[in-house]
């Protein structure tokens, strides 16, 4: 499996176009992203993060990626949940990101990519990735990187947000995230192309390729206990641990 959706000519003209694209995007966007999300998420972002995080198996005195880290709304969850013994390292391809990231003392940041993590193998016990899986241009190589740099026995936890089935909550979702969402941004944002960024958020959920695909190449890439967790019918956590031999 490479990219998780297909080229979205809306957004970018060819499939070689994707990176460079959504990496300007989110570079230019940065400043907002924060704001828009607390006002998206009703403010529950934190706490929905720690919980997942939690409910994955993370627990204090871990050592933590975090891939996509962005403005590092998960990576400072990790690190209240892995207290002063563990040991957060946040990941993300977009400098823009990284230099808008509020961060606790202690939690590093590092330009990246999943596809090409700065960091040796078995050097992990937990890998989270908030809300990036969609923005991968090659999944399976991602999964591979994952599987390098968690020691036996390190489990990852991918949270995504995933388009339901039912036709009813597919379309007051695609009315809530493709309509008052973007106009939110116009209001909140300070940077123009920010709108843009939300109604690319919900077009990639909805281009999506199923869980079960997703599932099958984390399967692919060596993991077991490959599972999805669903909350409100919407927010999906992917979960999965490296065998021990
Ligand atoms: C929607 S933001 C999520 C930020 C944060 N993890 C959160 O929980 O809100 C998606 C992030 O994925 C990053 N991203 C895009 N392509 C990526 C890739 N190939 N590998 C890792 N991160 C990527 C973007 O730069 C952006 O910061």
């Amino acid at each position: 499996m490479q990219a998780p959706h297909p080229p979205l000519h809306e957004y970018y003209a060819h499939e070689s176009d994707r990176v460079g694209w959504v990496n300007r995007l989110f570079d230019r966007t940065a400043g907002d992203y924060d704001r828009i999300e607390r006002a998206m998420a009703l403010g529950t972002g934190s706490w929905y993060r720690r919980g997942a995080l939690a409910r994955a198996g993370l627990t204090a005195g871990m050592r933590v990626l975090d891939i996509g880290t962005g403005t590092g709304l998960t990576a400072r969850e990790a690190a209240r949940l892995v207290g002063a013994t563990g040991q957060v390292i946040g990941i993300d391809p977009s400098a823009g990101m990284l230099d808008s990231a509020r961060v606790p003392p202690g939690v590093n940041l590092l330009l990246g990519s999943a596809e090409q993590i700065p960091s040796g193998p078995a050097s992990a016990d937990f890998l989270s990735m908030g809300y990036a899986l969609r923005h991968i241009a090659d999944v399976s190589a991602a999964f591979r990187e994952f599987f390098r740099v968690l020691i036996p026995g390190g489990r990852i936890c991918l949270l995504e947000i995933t388009s339901p089935p039912g036709r009813i909550s597919r379309g007051l979702l695609r009315a809530y995230m493709r309509g008052v969402v973007p106009f939110m941004a116009r209001y909140l944002a300070a940077h123009r192309d920010s709108p843009q960024l939300m109604r690319y958020y919900w077009d990639t959920i909805e281009a999506c390729v199923a869980p079960r695909v997703i599932l099958a190449a984390i399967r692919e890439a060596g993991f077991i206990e490959v599972a999805r967790h669903v909350e409100l019918g919407i927010f999906s956590e992917y979960r999965a641990r490296k065998p021990l031999a």
